[in-house]
């Protein structure tokens, strides 16, 4: 199984840049599926998740055609209706295939999609069942198979009483195809589905209140495609951030949009990194005195979630204590056991919050990877730590960091990948 080495301790510095976002590129591949036309999708990250969503793709009978950042979709070959079970088991992100298949097709099987193990037992869809419902599709589940039949999907009013990314996205794009209004009430409000919105109104879609809590969609016959750039990923931005001030490093990202990033640069003024920023560039300067500072995750504009677990590795060098609430999933914090492993002082209060008392030093240490975001925290936890951290299961790291082993290399990290 491959894994890296890391030798830690080195201080970096250079310049990063920031690659397309894996949860925008994931969002804009099934949305070729409600266009009988082709899609020129930019900027498009090289990571397993995004391999797998073609694949997804090729199987329902689309063209794909890649050639580094650039992909070609070509949807007006679909010759199925029915989510593999083997495909789908790999990426949370099949459940977005759902509302666009059934749009196309009037009828559309699935499996309970896979990803990352960070929720309650298996990740729940009972929001977008009911939002197909509202919609006017009909749901029946057997032998693990769901299924989903609507000749036409008539527009509705739906309310989210959990706040759900995927689950605004998956809504939205359905409603496109649909006849008449369709409102969407207490929406998630993420740039990636704002990026979504201006992609499809572009081609021929009548969305208003995308970043709102309230989303209206006036269907339409069809949709054309055409091109769309993916937008920056803020997570990977974020993370590198939170690297450069964990490892107190002189690091510039570029290839960003620091505005995505307001909650993390706020509390990054409060714990005493400096930095400087412009339009599409972030510069950490120093980070000499860290000091402990609380937080709770939160929807978009507040701390994501998936930020919070860099965040955890950077309280451990920080001067007091903090706590971290972490409000969306309930198996984020189980990561800090193995930090606790390479000397952090970690005090699990409840699944869902962790104390911290910094600042400690870190030691090198065999760790695996559980999932994405608590896979490149302990990447970060090995460049700080002293001696040698071995890191495995990075299949995880990789389905969301392109090449990260290289790209950190160039700031001058030692970590090196084994088969
Ligand atoms: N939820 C339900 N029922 C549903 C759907 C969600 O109860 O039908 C719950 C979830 O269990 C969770 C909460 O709602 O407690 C919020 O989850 P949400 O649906 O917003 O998460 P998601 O849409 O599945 C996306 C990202 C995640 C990111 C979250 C929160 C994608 C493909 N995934 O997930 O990204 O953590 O929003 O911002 O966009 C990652 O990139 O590592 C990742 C996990």
């Amino acid at each position: 199984m491959p894994k890296f080495i890391i030798q830690g301790g080195s201080r970096l510095t250079g310049e990063i840049a920031v690659k397309g976002a894996k949860n925008a590129a994931l969002k804009i591949i099934p949305a070729a599926l409600l266009s009988g036309q082709p899609l020129t999708i930019k900027n498009l990250p090289a990571i397993e998740d995004i391999d797998r969503a073609l694949d997804i793709i090729k199987d329902l009978g689309g063209q794909v055609a890649l050639h580094n950042d650039e992909c070609q979709i070509n949807c007006s070959t679909l010759n199925r209706h029915e989510l593999t079970p083997a495909l789908a088991n790999k990426l949370r992100a099949s459940i977005m295939f759902v509302g666009p298949l059934l749009a196309r097709q009037g009828e559309v099987k699935f499996p309970h999609p896979g990803g990352c193990v960070i929720g309650a037992g298996t990740r729940p869809i009972d929001l977008f069942l009911e939002g197909f419902t509202a919609l006017g599709a009909r749901v029946s589940f057997k032998n693990g198979v769901y299924h989903l039949q609507a000749k036409k999907l008539k527009g509705g009013e739906y309310f989210f009483t959990t706040v759900s990314v995927t689950g605004t996205e998956s809504l939205m794009m359905t409603a496109v195809l649909a006849e008449g209004r369709t409102i969407l009430k207490n929406c998630a409000l993420e740039p990636e589905i704002v990026a979504l919105a201006d992609y499809l109104n572009t081609q021929g879609a009548r969305i208003s209140g995308a970043g709102t809590p309230t989303i209206i969609i006036d269907g339409v016959k069809t949709i054309d495609a055409g091109t769309c750039k993916i937008i920056p990923d803020r997570i990977e931005a974020g993370t590198f951030a939170i690297l450069a001030a964990a490892t107190n490093s002189p690091i510039t990202i570029t290839n960003c949009q620091p505005a995505h990033l307001e909650s993390l640069l706020a509390i990054f003024k409060k714990i005493g990194v400096k930095f400087s920023v412009g339009p599409d560039w972030l510069k950490i300067i120093s980070a000499d005195k860290l000091q402990a500072y609380s937080l709770k995750t939160h929807e978009y504009p507040g701390f994501p979630t998936d930020l919070q677990s860099p965040y955890v590795v950077l309280m451990t060098q920080a001067h007091g204590a903090s706590l971290i609430h972490e409000t969306i999933y309930d198996r984020r914090l189980l990561f800090t056991d193995m930090l606790t492993q390479m000397g952090a002082n970690i005090i699990m209060c409840d699944p869902h919050r962790v104390v911290i008392n910094g600042p400690t030093p870190l030691v090198g240490h065999k760790l695996t990877s559980p999932d994405l975001r608590a896979g490149i925290s302990m990447v970060i936890a090995g460049l700080i730590a002293a001696g040698t951290t071995e890191i495995d299961n990075i299949y995880q790291i990789d389905r969301g960091y392109a090449a990260i082993d290289e790209r950190l290399r160039q700031l001058g990290a030692r970590l090196e990948r084994y088969d």
